[in-house]
């Protein structure tokens, strides 16, 4: 079923981190680790912690606000609001409720979107085919995390690697060949048990024992989500590059998610590419999940580092476990 659809675009970017700032060197005196293993094993330096009374929505709100001034749209002009993150405040309601209040966005429709790290690019993709169809005019698509409020922080394995974020992306109405020219989705739940919060759903709802177990905190099994994630990244990309009709080195820019400089590696070496080409910024914010794509992207776009008509690969992976890479000409 295939209708005219017109071009959609990213056509103003946000980001917000908040200022607090932990080290390597802090980390060592929280648990047994060094700045030299996770330097090495990951490429992290240091990472940005939300205090304990901002929520997940607040970093949102920043980034919304810095995004709807880049594009000169006002907040009464959206028409749809997507929150991709798995710190939302709370189950419901959703953070695009408490978002559309906040920055006034009339009755925008929204939803949050619980893909894990791969929240963001499947909340352009849905925003593309709605703005595309004519639905819409104008969509806010948010990547934002407080992952320190679900890190263990007496787990080695997994708190040095998270960080908290936001960053943000207007989307809407482009001249015919720019904009989101395809995208490339998918989920294998095999794995699913390899990156999760055990306790605290339907499953298995928070109870005393949940919680002295911990399992109200993320866990990970690291090289299981390691192997799927260079994988995944580089067939999406080589996908949505020949869906383009284009080859590999007419992409200017890859704007991988930023969970370990070894995979953007091993990723950048599958695709044949040279590693300049990978965007690289986890060694400031870690992982910041669902944020650390958009993030990436504003950096780069305020940075002037994407000019007019060059080919930006998005690339992401995370729970589910899932995939997502999207090419747009900017
Ligand atoms: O956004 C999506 C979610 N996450 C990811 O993308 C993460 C993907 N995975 C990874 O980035 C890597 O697998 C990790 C960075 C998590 C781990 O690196 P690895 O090279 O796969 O190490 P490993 O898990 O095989 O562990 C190697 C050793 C273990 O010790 P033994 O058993 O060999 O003695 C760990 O206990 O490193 C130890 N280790 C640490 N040592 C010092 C694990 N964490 C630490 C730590 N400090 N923080």
């Amino acid at each position: 079923m295939k209708g005219k659809s017109r071009a959609v675009g990213i056509i103003g970017t946000g980001s917000y981190t908040p200022p607090r700032v932990l080290t390597n060197f802090d980390l060592e005196k929280m648990v047994d680790t060094s700045d030299e293993w996770i330097r090495t094993r990951t490429g992290i330096v240091e990472r940005r912690i939300a205090e304990p009374d901002v929520p997940t929505s607040r970093l949102a709100l920043l980034s919304a606000q810095q995004a709807l001034e880049s594009a000169q749209v006002e907040a009464g002009q959206l028409d749809l609001i997507i929150v991709a993150t798995v710190t939302p405040d709370m189950f419901f309601p959703c953070t695009a409720s408490l978002l559309q209040h906040e920055l006034g966005a009339g009755y925008a429709a929204g939803f949050d979107m619980l893909v894990g790290c791969t929240g963001f690019v499947y909340g352009c993709a849905v925003a593309r085919e709605m703005i595309g169809v004519g639905r819409y005019e104008h969509a806010l698509i948010i990547g934002a995390e407080t992952l320190s409020k679900i890190a263990d922080w007496e787990d080695r394995n997994t708190c040095v690697l998270f960080g908290d974020a936001a960053g943000a992306a207007i989307l809407g109405p482009v001249e015919d060949g720019r904009g989101i020219l395809t995208y490339s989705l998918g989920n294998d739940g095999t794995n699913a048990d390899a990156l999760k919060i055990p306790a605290g759903g339907s499953l298995m709802p928070t109870s005393e024992e949940t919680v002295a177990k911990r399992l109200h905190y993320l866990t990970m099994n690291g090289p299981e989500v390691f192997k799927f994630a260079v994988r995944a990244m580089a067939q999406s990309s080589l996908e949505v590059v020949e869906r383009a009709g284009l080859s590999m080195s007419d992409v200017d820019l890859v704007i991988p998610h930023q969970a370990n400089l070894r995979i953007i590696d091993a990723a950048a070496k599958r695709l044949n590419l040279p590693y300049e080409r990978f965007v690289r910024n986890l060694e400031s914010y870690g992982n910041t999940s669902a944020a650390s794509i958009p993030l990436a992207l504003d950096e780069e776009v305020r940075g002037g580092r994407i000019k007019s008509g060059d080919h930006v690969l998005l690339s992401s992976f995370g729970a589910g476990l899932s995939w997502g890479s999207m090419l747009v000409r900017w």
